[in-house]
């Protein structure tokens, strides 16, 4: 920034005032800058001389504090929650409004006395758990140490996904906790499905609107202006990616069907980093539409609302609303149509296991055939949720990949109640598309998985399954570093035969170095399962000594039995070579978890 780059306006600052400033906005990113922004302008709105406003002048009794400050905390473990409090601190920076944002990780609990007004994003994961960075202070905040919160205001946006049966719990919990602790609550709570755009925009208005008040303090013109510096593609305007290969990496006789997928990014501007997903808009399967629309017997023209649209209903079916995936919202709806007795007992709040397990195994169209109803092509669109994006771990570096990425996809297909079901996303990568086909799709940063900054460091992936995928992208990465840090991989899948994914690349990279170690478990080889958290166990002296090296610990996909049986393991693992108590391994897992060094990208 030069006074000749602000054109022909008039600069109030002198050459050496705008060198200095220019030297300590350098290299900053476009939301510390409107932070700085909110910073200064808060600065001004105090009344601050200009005097004050050099870089190197020390500040503290003019800086806005706690009562002018924006505090926005967000737990978030896939990055969705990060961004919309990212987006509520630029919109709140943008107005000149100081602004705090921090991950709950890097925030102690204590500090919250001395908030005048916070605001939490925070999702749900595991089995209504809050996400990794938020876990420390969820116990804390729920425990008896938390202190009395007089004083302080409160507003909280809850992501979640209402397939789950503990919908937005942490929200939830962090709702009324907080208002039982005293604060006070300034914003009902948001709870947010999957598709959280529209609220997010709202939410974020809404704070942004009510912060004179609420923070009383006047905004004042940021001194520097928003920064336009956004991705050309995001959630909102999806890539047309264009599909270079697909590809069956499963073997004849194996009863799953992985495929690894390259598409082009070219022309996107587009860049990832190994840790981060891809979403993926996908259509619905049109013989899924089909049969639907011939069960309920409506003609496919029949005109239906589509958020602010009316479209025809085969187009609403295939390509706005969720169809196979149901919902608590759907499942509630539903019931009360078909006046079902059995759905309505399985909604009762003593249910919750039944229901999780019927969430699972059922899709919508296995309900509308076990509980029939009569309704209108309206009444059945009503209750469904708009279809939403499925996010894929990336598989491929992007320093080894320029322009491309790269996904390792299970496709969904199974039978069950007489009928054949398809997933509608996998189906859509693996059936639907051609070579040469664009595919929408937008990068899903996810920065709690990420490889140690220290390329000496040492690396354990666990990854069975499609799980494996983020770390051809972290051997990948290495590799292209040239990082001197020793990696070892953990795979598993059902035989080695025809379920080794990556096989040869696996090989050749033990062979080249870019794996020191490799250990597979594949569970249907011999008469006993062996699952990768057996051959954790058995080689728990040497994980537990890499541990001891600072190793990083990784733990990617299936989030409901694998990665709890791992997490267990290593409990075991670090009590039986550390010799700890139970209670102590656990704590030094939880402590590697805060520290960064176990991270997990669990589905
Ligand atoms: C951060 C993250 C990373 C991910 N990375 C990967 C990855 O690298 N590779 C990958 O393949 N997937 C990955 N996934 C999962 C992926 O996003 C999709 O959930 C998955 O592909 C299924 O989507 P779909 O649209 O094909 O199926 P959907 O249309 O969502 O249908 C699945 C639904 O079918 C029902 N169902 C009933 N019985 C079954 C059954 N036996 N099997 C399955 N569903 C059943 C359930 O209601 C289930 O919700 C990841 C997910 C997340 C959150
Ligand atoms: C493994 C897994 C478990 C989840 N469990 C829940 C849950 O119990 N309740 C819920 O409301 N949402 C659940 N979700 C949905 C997430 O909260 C939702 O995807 C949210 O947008 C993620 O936000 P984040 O990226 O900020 O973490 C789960 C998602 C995943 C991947």
């Amino acid at each position: 920034m030069t006074s000749q780059a602000a054109g022909s306006i008039a600069l109030p600052l002198d050459n050496q005032q705008t060198d200095r400033l220019t030297a300590a906005v350098n290299g900053l990113t476009p939301l510390q800058l409107y932070w700085v922004s909110g910073y200064t302008a808060g600065l001004a709105a105090a009344g601050v001389p200009e005097g004050e406003l050099n870089a190197g002048a020390a500040q503290p009794a003019a800086s806005p504090g706690a009562e002018d400050t924006l505090t926005i905390l967000y737990g978030s473990q896939t990055g969705h929650g990060e961004g919309v409090a990212r987006e509520l601190g630029e919109a709140a920076a943008a107005k000149g409004f100081a602004v705090k944002l921090k991950s709950l990780a890097d925030f102690k609990p204590a500090a919250l006395k001395r908030e005048k007004f916070v605001t939490f994003v925070v999702s749900t994961h595991g089995e209504g758990d809050p996400p990794d960075d938020a876990e420390l202070f969820h116990e804390f905040l729920l425990s008896s140490r938390a202190p009395k919160l007089d004083g302080l205001r409160y507003a909280v946006f809850a992501l979640g996904d209402s397939s789950y049966v503990n919908f937005c719990q942490t929200g939830r919990e962090f709702d009324s906790r907080l208002a039982e602790l005293g604060a006070e609550r300034a914003l009902p709570i948001v709870e947010c499905d999957v598709e959280f755009d529209t609220e997010a925009k709202r939410w974020q208005g809404d704070v942004v609107e009510r912060l004179p008040t609420l923070l009383d303090s006047k905004p004042a013109a940021p001194l520097l202006r928003a920064v336009e510096n956004k991705a050309a593609y995001d959630r909102q305007r999806p890539f047309p990616a264009t599909v270079l290969s697909n590809q069956k990496i499963t073997g004849g006789r194996s009863d799953k069907d992985v495929r690894h997928i390259e598409l082009s990014l070219e022309g996107s501007g587009l860049s990832y980093e190994p840790g981060d997903s891809l979403a993926v808009v996908a259509d619905n399967p049109p013989a899924l539409v089909a049969e639907l629309i011939a069960h309920f017997g409506f003609a496919e023209d029949t005109p239906v609302a589509a958020g602010d649209e009316t479209v025809d209903l085969r187009t609403a079916l295939e390509r706005y609303f969720e169809i196979t995936a149901p919902s608590l919202g759907f499942l509630k709806g539903w019931a009360e149509l078909a006046q079902s007795e059995s759905l309505n007992g399985l909604l009762a709040a003593d249910r919750q296991g039944d229901l999780k397990d019927f969430f699972a195994s059922h899709q919508i169209i296995d309900i509308v055939r076990a509980h029939p109803a009569e309704v209108t092509a309206e009444q059945f669109t009503g209750l469904l949720r708009k279809l939403a994006p499925r996010a894929y771990s990336i598989a491929s570096s992007n320093t080894a990949n320029p322009d491309e990425v790269h996904l390792t996809v299970a496709v969904v297909r199974y039978d069950a109640f007489g009928h054949t079901h398809e997933g509608a996303a996998s189906t859509y990568l693996a059936d639907r598309l051609a070579e040469g086909d664009t595919v929408s799709v937008y990068i899903e940063r996810n920065n709690r998985f990420r490889l140690p900054a220290d390329d000496n460091a040492p690396v354990v992936m666990i990854g069975p399954g499609t799980g494996v995928a983020p770390f051809r992208a972290f051997v990948e990465e290495r590799t292209e570093r040239g990082a001197a840090g020793d990696n070892w991989l953990f795979f598993g899948d059902r035989t080695f035969s025809d379920d080794f994914l990556y096989q040869i690349e696996w090989l050749r990279h033990l062979k080249q170095g870019g794996l020191a170690r490799l250990d597979v478990a594949f569970s249907r080889d011999q008469a006993d399962k062996i699952y990768v958290q057996d051959r954790l166990r058995e080689r728990g002296r040497e994980l537990y000594e890499w541990i001891e090296k600072g190793a990083f610990l990784y733990v990617c996909g299936d989030a409901r039995h694998m990665a709890p049986d791992v997490e267990a393991a290593l409990v075991e693992i670090i009590a039986e070579h550390g010799q700890k108590s139970r209670e102590d391994a656990a704590a030094t897992l939880k402590e590697l978890k805060r520290a960064q060094r176990y991270q997990k990208d669990v589905y």
